[in-house]
């Protein structure tokens, strides 16, 4: 059954933040994810702010987006549930502010505190609808009237690899029904707007990634060789249905 701690609980273990951190070392696929994300972090996030930028980065785990943020700004704040996780980040981004918290139990901010530019990836398709709501909760008073939220998706429902993926297990569970399989999440556009509607909230820019249909995020073969399609695919709005990883850019409805 599915409860609300879920997926709050699930990187609390001792160990899971360097299993984690190793994790983008080990596998081309989340390295390379990891490149383009934090240019595109960097291009959103300067293309749109020039002066001071006042950044929360939610969910920040071990630090793996916090870093590329205190590039681009001094006023930069991390908030994570997880010790194990955070006390990596706290090694890899010293001087930046970092927070213990879980927002939708306690706003660990002064009263109105806001912010320009409210960051979360790779947790919207991990954590539950009523964890997703939860947040996204919590997050919309902390943003700016005329700031932007920033998160990411990087299980498309509509990514042919995922489908693939979810085929191969069907037809495994057939097989050999007794074994236990990994049911990839999934998360579509469709599912997005309607969470983002709830809190009066709107994309107003995407950008995407993979569309070669790779199965598994932890596959150890080298990926860099499609490097020069994704870069064509990515210039190409029509290919972010077919993609695997996209962000989102958010406002209020004004
Ligand atoms: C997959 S990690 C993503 C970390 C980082 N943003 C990144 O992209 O590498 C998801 C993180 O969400 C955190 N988390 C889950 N529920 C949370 C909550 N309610 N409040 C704060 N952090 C939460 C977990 O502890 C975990 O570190």
């Amino acid at each position: 059954m599915e409860t609300t701690d879920e997926y709050r609980l699930s990187h609390t273990a001792v160990g899971k933040g360097a299993s984690y951190q190793e994790s983008f070392e080990k596998y081309p696929y989340r390295r390379l994810m990891w490149t383009w994300e934090k240019k595109q972090i960097k291009e959103i996030i300067t293309y749109r702010f020039k002066k001071e930028k006042d950044i929360l980065d939610f969910a920040c785990g071990t630090g793996r987006i916090l870093l590329e943020l205190a590039n681009i700004s001094e006023n930069v704040t991390g908030i994570d549930v997880s010790e194990s996780m955070l006390d990596i980040a706290r090694k890899r981004v010293p001087n930046t502010e970092i927070i213990n918290a879980d927002i939708t139990h306690i706003n660990p901010f002064e009263e109105k505190k806001q912010f320009q530019i409210i960051v979360s990836f790779r947790f919207f398709l991990n954590a539950q609808p009523t964890l997703r709501k939860e947040v996204l909760s919590a997050l919309t008073p902390m943003l700016e009237d005329d700031g932007v939220l920033i998160f990411n998706n990087h299980g498309n429902s509509s990514h042919l690899g995922l489908f693939l993926q979810i085929t191969v297990m069907k037809v495994k569970k057939i097989l050999r029904p007794k074994k236990k399989y990994f049911v990839p999440k999934k998360l579509s556009r469709k599912q997005i707007d309607e969470l983002l509607e709830c809190e009066g909230l709107k994309i107003v820019e995407t950008y995407h990634r993979n569309v070669w249909p790779i199965m598994s995020e932890k596959r150890e073969k080298d990926v860099s060789k499609f490097e020069t399609l994704e870069n064509w695919f990515s210039k190409r709005k029509f290919f972010e249905r077919l993609s695997r990883n996209v962000i989102y850019v958010c406002k209020k409805k004004s």
